[in-house]
């Protein structure tokens, strides 16, 4: 038995209106303070005043959520009791948002959720996910993903309940994201296409969304990242997200994942920069060990119109891709270009390997790579080095 489970999505102009259509008393809406200063809360709390709901709006939630700020927004939640909790902003509000409902409405603590147990988190609310950003697809997922600061880790969680009753794709939350989060989380979720594509719990249900969302995110990605008021762009980035949310959701992500949610855990970089960074790194190591993955890579890069030819050629010409890409939009290629001190990362390696090799996206790659391997990944992604071994 499997499941493809996707939210009911509202896309297109004016889909906030969805919000002045639903029925209930109170709605908790779990964000940020940048993206209220946008005035982006008062598009949506207008919407449900038409639809006479009370909103109370916790605005505190940070990048890389950590678990404190989820047990304080999920108290604030219990005293208000809200029948709708609606996530909006990027993935950090909408993980926030997640695991918000889940310690409301189940009353347990972030960390004790589990994707085996059942909840019946709607006996006490409904959820909404609301993107500002196109690069997550936290609102096409039950994935959350938390930080245990005292840790120093990311830490993956969700239930198959934390998937959102809806998602709204509006194109006026997107329109004011600026360049370099527009590269960041544009890198994030082509990520999440590709390891979507390649994972070996991939179904035919989460390939076609991946497999789209990486052609669109190649034609649209650079045009939203060099023009912010490019409609089009803006839409097929957030349409792209939101599938390759779909994909990965409904699957797996890889090893970028594993590597990035490593570094981002000790040095905090964004989360898209992080597995945008190791995405060509992880899939030279896979392309070089994995008949399967070489064959998955070349299908995308002829779908996509990258080369025609052998696997090999046409999984190069992917790798290539990802990497112009990535440049286009203002990422770094190696981590040598970022302020990351080399005597720092070596210091911090055995974290590093421990975190990745310990990731649950490492079980789903068709080249399960042990430490040393590991290892020499994160040193070929240091200095700029293909992975070619
Ligand atoms: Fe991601």
């Amino acid at each position: 038995m499997q499941f493809f489970g996707v939210p009911f999505t509202v896309f297109g102009d004016d889909s906030l209106l969805y919000l002045n259509t639903i029925t209930g008393k109170r709605a908790y809406i779990v964000t940020d303070k940048n993206i209220t200063k946008l005035g982006l809360v008062d598009l949506v709390t207008a919407e449900l005043k038409q639809a006479n709901i009370e909103c109370k709006i916790f605005d505190e939630v940070e990048p890389d959520p950590s678990i404190e700020t989820v047990i304080k927004s999920a108290k604030i939640a219990s005293d208000f009791k809200p029948d709708w909790v609606i996530g909006l902003g990027g993935g950090s509000s909408m993980d926030a948002a997640k695991s918000t409902l889940v310690c409301y409405a189940a009353g347990i603590a972030p960390l004790d959720m589990s994707p085996s147990d059942f909840y019946n988190l709607r006996a006490k609310a409904k959820l909404i996910c609301i993107p500002t950003t196109s690069g997550t697809g936290s609102e096409a997922t039950w994935a959350i993903v938390l930080t245990d600061t005292a840790g120093e880790r990311k830490v993956p969680l969700g239930s198959y309940e934390t998937l959102p009753d809806v998602a709204i794709l509006d194109p006026r939350m997107v329109m004011s994201m600026p360049p370099q989060i527009t590269g960041d989380t544009g890198m994030d979720a082509l990520c999440h296409a590709i390891e979507g594509y390649t994972a070996t719990w991939r179904t035919k249900f989460t390939d076609g969304p991946g497999l789209l969302a990486i052609r669109i995110i190649f034609d649209s990605l650079k045009k939203a990242y060099d023009n912010g008021k490019d409609e089009e762009a803006r839409k097929d980035m957030m349409y792209a997200a939101s599938m390759a949310g779909t994909s990965f959701g409904n699957g797996m992500a890889g090893l970028a994942h594993s590597t990035g949610h490593a570094i981002g855990g000790i040095f905090h970089m964004p989360h898209g920069r992080a597995v945008g960074l190791y995405l060509p790194y992880t899939m030279e190591y896979l392309a070089f060990g994995s008949d399967e993955a070489r064959e998955r890579f070349a299908e995308i890069a002829r779908f996509c119109k990258l080369a025609e030819g052998d696997d090999k050629k046409c999984s190069k010409a992917l790798i290539d891709a990802v990497r112009k890409l990535a440049k286009s939009v203002g990422q770094p290629l190696a981590v040598k270009d970022t302020n990351i001190k080399r005597e720092d990362y070596v210091k911090a390696m055995p974290g590093l390997i421990d975190r990745a090799v310990n990731e649950a996206m490492t079980i789903a790659v068709t080249r399960i790579p042990e430490s040393a391997d590991m290892e020499k990944m994160f040193i070929c992604a240091y200095d700029g080095k293909s992975c070619d071994f």
